[in-house]
């Protein structure tokens, strides 16, 4: 009798390990996801830059010489470049015709549709499943979990050069909280 209570039990123990271990791995997820994104932050970004960023690219592959854009993209434009590691990454201009100083990673963050820029509603709307995101690419409607990732926009050289600061990043979003 004994040996047959102890053999009940004993799948018993087993399966409340598995739930635990469940229950760890939905705890700890999360965790995880934060992580990676936090740490990317640290990976030395591609070749170029004075300060090892990237310099943004038009679509021929050409480095962005800011006087030349400036002429032919008007306040409150928005159009792709190359980005960090290749990322497309829009350019943004300021109402003033200045080059704004982030730029904003195109990758929607619900399952990284590209987002395009709709000049008309002033918003960046998702094709895939309709997340939209202001002019500065904070996340006003769902399913998309976040904004838009931000990164430096810089000019070296006359050039435009990306590189991620993660506090100028943060710098901006809390300017954006803020409003
Ligand atoms: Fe953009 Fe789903 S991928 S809304």
């Amino acid at each position: 009798q004994a040996a047959s209570i102890s053999a009940d039990r004993v799948p018993d123990m087993e399966k409340r390990k598995l739930m635990n271990l469940l229950l760890l791995g939905a705890i700890s997820l999360p965790t995880v996801g934060m992580v990676v994104p936090y740490g990317a932050f640290f990976v030395p970004a591609g070749s170029g830059g004075a300060g090892g960023g990237t310099y943004a690219k038009d679509k021929l592959g050409n480095d962005i010489k800011v006087e030349e854009w400036l002429k032919t993209h008007g306040p409150n434009d928005r159009t792709l470049a190359q980005g960090l590691r290749g990322d497309p990454t829009y350019l943004v201009v300021e109402q003033d015709k200045t080059l704004a100083t982030y730029g904003i990673n195109a990758v929607c963050t619900h399952l990284g549709c590209v987002v395009p820029w709709n000049s008309a509603e002033n918003k960046f709307i998702c094709p895939c499943h309709g997340s939209q995101y202001n002019n500065q690419g904070r996340v006003v409607r769902g399913p998309a979990p976040l904004s838009l990732a931000l990164v430096h926009a810089d000019v070296d050289d006359g050039k435009v050069l990306f590189d991620r600061r993660g506090s100028m990043v943060e710098g901006i979003r809390g300017l954006r909280r803020r409003r």
